[in-house]
């Protein structure tokens, strides 16, 4: 296929407003050599859309129980080898003050989907938070009750993320025993309402996924206009039903995120760490084919490793502060700057403006 051609359906796609099923699918399976105008092409995007400044989100992960089984990830209440643990209210605000002297002006709370904390305890924290630091709050823990999701919003929680993992229905039944995919939609659809800036996102080489799989995801993405997506590619953890698998490829990762860079225009793509954890470091990579946040992580050192959603996981040897300095040495490319203001979504600041 000539790049010229390459280049045209490029162009077609990113001026639809509907992305067509069969060109996504045809770009996904660009060769070595042919996928470097997608990558170019995200780029010019990403520049035009949401410019070269680099976001930081600060991560905590302040609890690694989980109820739930899904047959990819490491905190699965069937693996009975991690020791859990859950930072007490003091140990977050710790992290929290962490993130904030480093100037980076979002903190991304996340745990495993368990009960185990009240949600008034994460809503009062949340309002300590707010109190305390010039922050904003995403949280990232799970399907819960849309009476606690709008407690956590009215305590102050700006943003949520919550990934579909996958958007075929049969697929994320096979993956997530015992969950429901309508209510995940249900999930997504509350948390917009309630005036969270909302998150999702999918993995990328899951056992049975296909291209037109993966091309249906990016079409998902579009259609609900998320604030965020996060992709990453798959990791197989011994501990899970996934054991034995085989990995995702991050160069297929990269071309789903060129993908929904060019067609969803001025979304928060980060650099995810599951890109980051692999023989290279992709998320260099990444951020030139259309990402544009990165998300050190400040859970603090004792914990780190426990947290194993994946084996290899990037960065649970350093403290948050060390992430920043290697992630501004090694990670961001030429003419990029790391931007530390808070990068609230820029969808979310054209509705408003609309709806006034
Ligand atoms: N490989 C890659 N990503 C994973 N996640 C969970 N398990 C894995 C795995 N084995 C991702 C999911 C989840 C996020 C916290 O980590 O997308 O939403
Ligand atoms: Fe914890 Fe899936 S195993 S949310």
């Amino acid at each position: 296929m000539s790049l010229s051609k390459i280049n045209t359906i490029l162009e077609g796609v990113c001026e639809r407003s509907a992305p067509n099923l069969g060109d996504l699918v045809f770009l996904l399976s660009l060769n070595e050599d042919e996928q470097v105008p997608l990558f170019d092409f995200a780029d010019k995007i990403r520049k035009n859309f949401v410019g070269d400044g680099v976001l930081l989100r600060g991560i905590v992960e302040f609890s690694n129980f989980c109820r739930n089984t899904c047959s990819y990830c490491g905190l699965n209440v069937n693996n009975k080898k991690l020791t859990r643990y859950r930072l007490s209210t003091e140990e977050v605000l710790e992290s929290v003050k962490i993130i904030s002297e480093c100037g980076i002006k979002t903190v991304v709370l996340q745990s495993g989907e368990e009960d185990v904390y009240p949600a008034v305890w994460l809503g009062e924290l949340i309002k300590e938070i707010k109190l305390k630091f010039d922050i904003a709050v995403t949280l990232s823990v799970g399907e819960r009750l849309e009476k606690d999701y709008a407690l956590w919003r009215k305590s102050g929680a700006d943003r949520y993320l919550l990934k579909i993992e996958t958007s075929n229905k049969a697929l994320y039944e096979s993956l997530h025993p015992g969950m429901s995919f309508n209510n995940r939609l249900g999930c997504l659809d509350r948390l917009k309402g309630l005036g969270y800036q909302t998150g999702c996102g999918n993995i990328i080489g899951l056992k049975g996924q296909d291209l037109r799989h993966l091309a249906e995801d990016i079409i998902f993405f579009k259609k609900h206009d998320f604030e965020m997506i996060g992709i990453g590619p798959f990791i197989p953890h011994q501990e899970t039903g996934l054991r034995g698998e085989l990995k995702g490829d991050p160069k297929l990762a990269l071309k789903v995120l060129a993908l929904t860079r060019i067609i969803t225009k001025n979304t928060h793509l980060p650099a995810t760490t599951a890109l980051g954890s692999q023989e290279k470091d992709f998320r260099a990579d990444a951020l030139k084919s259309g990402a544009n946040v990165l998300m050190p992580n400040f859970t603090p050192l004792k914990y780190k490793a426990l947290y194993e959603i994946y084996p290899g996981k990037k960065c649970i040897t350093e403290d948050g502060s060390s992430c920043l300095g290697c992630l501004e040495a090694n990670i961001l490319p030429k003419g990029r700057y790391l931007d530390f203001s808070r990068g609230d979504s820029l969808k979310y600041k054209e509705r408003i403006t609309t709806n006034v």
